[in-house]
C-alpha cells in the first residue's frame, strides 16, 4: 500500500486527534529509521496504520477475531489489547497489505512480544515517545532512544510501565506483554 492511501484510509476513519497522533507516530518512527538502520518505508506505514482499529466497535472486533482465527485469547481482552490485531488483520484481508514485517509491528504495536522485528520495536517505542506525549517519564524515554540509542531498554521500560499501571488498576495483563518484559530485561 502507497503512503497516500494509507493517510486516507486513517484519516477518513479516526477523529482528527488520533489521526494526528498516527501521523506523529509515523514521522517519530522515520527519524527512528534513521538512527538504527531500519527500514523508513516500512516503519512509516506501519505507523500510519497502527491504529486504524483504535475506535472499531468492540463486538465487531470480537467477530473479527474469530473470522481471520486470531488467538482466542484475545476474547477475553478490551480493545486497548485487541485494536492492533485487528488492525493488521483488516490490513492483510481487507486492504491487501502482504508485508509481514509491518503487519507484525501493526499487530504488536501496544503488547510488544519477545525477539521483535526491528520495525516491530520502532513502531512499539514510537508510539510511546511521539512528540504530543507528555506522560512522567517520556524526556527520559526520548534520550535513552535519540542520545543513547538504547533501543531495548527502551521497550524494557516502556513494558514495565505498562505492567505497573495495569497492577495498580487491577487490570488483566495480557500474556505477550509478560513475554516483552522478560525478554528485554535480559536484553537491555
Ligand atoms: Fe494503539
Ligand atoms: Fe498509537
Amino acid at each position: 500500500m502507497k503512503k497516500k492511501r494509507a493517510i486516507k484510509l486513517v484519516e477518513e476513519k479516526l477523529p482528527k486527534k488520533r489521526f494526528e497522533h498516527s501521523m506523529r507516530v509515523a514521522e517519530t518512527a522515520v527519524k527512528m529509521a534513521d538512527l538504527f538502520n531500519g527500514d523508513a518505508e516500512k516503519v512509516e506505514l506501519a505507523g500510519i496504520l497502527h491504529d486504524y482499529a483504535k475506535y472499531d466497535d468492540l463486538a465487531l472486533m470480537y467477530q473479527l477475531v474469530t473470522k481471520y482465527e486470531l488467538d482466542r485469547e484475545l476474547l477475553a481482552y478490551n480493545s486497548e489489547i485487541l485494536h492492533g490485531p485487528v488492525a493488521a488483520a483488516l490490513m492483510k484481508y481487507e486492504h491487501g497489505i502482504e508485508d509481514v514485517e509491518v503487519l507484525q509491528a501493526i499487530f504488536n504495536h501496544t503488547t510488544g512480544r519477545k525477539q521483535m522485528t526491528l520495525t516491530e520495536k520502532i513502531i512499539f517505542v514510537a508510539d510511546y515517545i511521539e512528540p504530543g506525549r507528555n506522560q512522567p517519564g517520556v524526556d527520559e524515554m526520548r534520550t535513552m532512544i535519540f542520545d543513547e540509542k538504547k533501543l531495548d531498554k527502551a521497550i524494557y521500560d516502556i513494558s514495565k510501565r505498562t505492567v505497573k499501571f495495569l497492577l495498580e488498576n487491577d487490570k488483566c495483563i495480557y500474556p505477550r506483554t509478560i513475554e516483552c518484559l522478560n525478554y528485554y530485561n535480559l536484553e537491555k
